[in-house]
């Protein structure tokens, strides 16, 4: 057996047969390090080409030079057709993949679309107002003068003044019934949903930051009886035909006479009474205050809160779990 011609056959097949079995480009690019290598296997023959005998080199010399031209050519030529299929991607359809979970509303942002579209069915339109206010809006038209409580520091978050006006975050959407009635002419009728904050402390009950919707309504000749079908109405279509509406009476300083509101629905198949919120007929000085005449003009106004809703209709214990999104909470609605 000539020296050497084993090692090289052998070589050559492993060789062959290793790159046959890559599929990737790292896959070949081991091949080539072991191979073709500066210490890979062809190195390593070629440098026994010296303890070669004499007149064995010049043949040995030419084969091992056709071994590594072979090597050299196998690789580009594997290298081009790995990377041609690599460019199709194939794809296992039997496979069940990866469920990659279904996003959803947030229960409140359902909750409130849902009440707003009940409204609008009753023919309210959606009103709008900042929730960082002036004490005009907030306070003074809706016949909170100055100097009463409501007004103290310690049930409000005052931000500062600019350009001589007093800010603060809006505490009710009663504020957007100011802003309609300055904005539009008599008759009116409309809804308004958003945030209002108050300092409170966060408990099961509590939170800084929560929804009410606001309703409005401007017309002659108004009375509670007009209130009380309107809310009985809302009860209706969105508890269910067995609700029930409640009218304690209250006091607010924009309404008179006003109520607390209690619906009764619909609680783990048991009917039960809610507080949901306040109402009244628009005070004649809300009114004057924006320069509709009250001897003209009536009203009635209710503002309701939207988590007391979702967290009676849903049993939700604690308010704080509508805000903490966590996905373990919110996937249950
Ligand atoms: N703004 C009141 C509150 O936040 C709720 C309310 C009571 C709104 C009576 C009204 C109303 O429109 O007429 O407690």
């Amino acid at each position: 057996m000539p020296f050497l011609s084993a090692e090289i056959d052998s070589l050559r097949q492993n060789a062959d047969g290793a790159l046959q079995s890559t599929t990737s480009g790292t896959d070949l690019e081991a091949w080539r390090v072991r191979y073709l290598g500066a210490n890979g296997e062809l190195k390593s023959i070629m440098a026994r080409l010296k303890d070669a005998p004499r007149e064995e080199k010049p043949h040995l010399g030419k084969c091992l030079n056709e071994l590594k031209g072979h090597l050299e050519e196998a690789f580009e030529s594997r290298k081009r057709s790995t990377s041609a299929t690599a460019q199709v991607p194939t794809v296992d359809l039997t496979e069940p993949g990866i469920s990659l979970g279904e996003g959803r509303r947030h229960i409140l942002s359902r909750t409130i679309d849902e009440i707003v579209d009940v409204f609008a069915r009753m023919g309210f339109s959606v009103a709008d107002g900042p929730e960082i206010e002036d004490e005009w809006h907030n306070f003074t038209a809706l016949n909170i003068p100055e100097g009463h409580p409501a007004r103290d520091s310690s049930d409000n978050f005052y931000m500062g003044e600019t350009g001589g006006v007093k800010r603060l975050l809006r505490t009710q959407t009663s504020t957007v019934q100011i802003r309609a009635m300055e904005s539009q002419p008599p008759p009116l009728k409309v809804v308004a949903v958003g945030r209002v904050y108050r300092p409170d402390t966060h408990d099961a009950t509590h939170f800084s930051m929560f929804h009410q919707i606001e309703g409005l309504c401007i017309d002659r000749a108004l009375s509670l009886v007009d209130l009380k079908t309107a809310l009985l109405q809302f009860a209706r279509s969105y508890f269910g035909p067995e609700a029930e509406v409640r009218m304690r009476p209250s006091f607010f300083p924009f309404t008179e006479p006003s109520a607390e509101v209690d619906m009764k629905m619909h609680i783990r198949g048991e009917l039960q009474w809610v507080e949901i919120g306040g109402c009244g007929m628009v005070d004649p000085a809300v009114l004057s205050a924006v320069g509709i005449d009250p001897e003209v003009w009536s009203g009635y106004a209710f503002g309701l809160g939207i988590e007391r809703i979702a967290m009676r209709r849903y049993s939700i214990s604690d308010i704080r779990w509508l805000f903490e999104n966590d996905a373990r909470f919110l996937r249950q609605f």
